[in-house]
């Protein structure tokens, strides 16, 4: 059977990707850095449910990483039938003072591997002629977000990529999926300095309910988890900008 590929298979959502799909399943190919995590987790998953689930770990900051993976699921000869672009990271805090070095490597992640990986991985996809694509944006994508500038660019640009690769292949048999979570219960919050704001106060999701909606809905070229993001996305849009970004901004401050 194809295999679905998950990066940020680790912890959070992508985990759960692994958990749902597998469930139903799926062989998995789980990628993310920490290697203990990800051969735990295939083990377990073979264990419970008798699927053949892969592990390669790549730094996805680095800028060898999508062309290395690709290289390695060419060698090891296995097919694709989805593509999972969950791998990504945020941090809080003014743009000039923090750290450049971290702010790059967010790019890195959030963009330019999800990228790569996806022009290195499409051409397989498009030969099983079902494939999909599944990329976790945010609902950050919709506005502007102060203290969090680079993230909410970054999930912008994942949502207006994903978008127009939906139109560019429609009909091809591979669909493309812009994923936009609001606050999540995963590793996120923690790791980027936000547990104590005011947006992860206001309620957050849990990862399931992301997935199973994500899984459900992967179809369409947007998918908005949960009715209460959906609400505040499309007040946003009747918004006008200078408000959804100050707004944005208290959130996270
Ligand atoms: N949680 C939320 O509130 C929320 C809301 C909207 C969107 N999102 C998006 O959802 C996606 C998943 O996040 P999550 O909430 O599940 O967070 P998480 O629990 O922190 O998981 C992030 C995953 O990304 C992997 N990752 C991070 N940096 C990486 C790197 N340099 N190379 C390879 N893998 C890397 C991590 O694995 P390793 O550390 O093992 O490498 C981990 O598996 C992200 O794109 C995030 O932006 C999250």
């Amino acid at each position: 059977m194809a295999h679905v590929i998950i990066t940020g298979a680790s912890a959070g959502i992508g985990e759960t990707f692994a958990r749902t799909l597998a469930a139903q399943g799926q062989d998995l190919i789980l990628v993310a850095r920490r290697k203990d995590r990800l051969t735990e987790l295939a083990e377990e998953l073979g264990r419970q449910h008798g699927i053949d689930a892969r592990v390669l770990t790549a730094d996805l900051a680095r800028p060898d990483a999508a062309a290395t993976l690709a290289d390695e699921l060419t060698a090891h000869g296995w097919a694709l039938s989805g593509l999972i672009n969950n791998a990504g990271f945020g941090d809080r805090g003014s743009f000039e003072k923090m750290d450049l070095e971290r702010q790059l490597a967010m790019i890195q992640v959030n963009v330019t591997s999800l990228v790569d990986l996806t022009w290195r991985l499409l051409p397989q996809l498009r030969q099983q002629g079902e494939g999909f694509i599944i990329n976790v944006a945010s609902t950050a994508a919709f506005q502007a977000g102060p203290n969090m500038a680079i993230y909410y660019a970054t999930k912008a640009f994942v949502l207006s990529f994903s978008e127009a690769l939906h139109e560019e292949l429609r009909g091809s048999g591979v669909r493309v999926s812009a994923l936009c979570p609001g606050a999540t219960e995963s590793e996120f919050a923690s790791r980027a300095n936000m547990t104590d704001t005011r947006l992860f106060h206001s309620g957050t999701m849990s990862a399931e309910a992301v997935v199973a909606e994500a899984l459900a809905r992967r179809q369409r070229a947007i998918v908005i988890s949960g009715w209460r993001n959906r609400l505040m996305v499309w007040a946003g849009k009747l918004s006008p900008r200078w408000l959804t970004r100050r707004l944005a901004g208290w959130l996270q401050a």
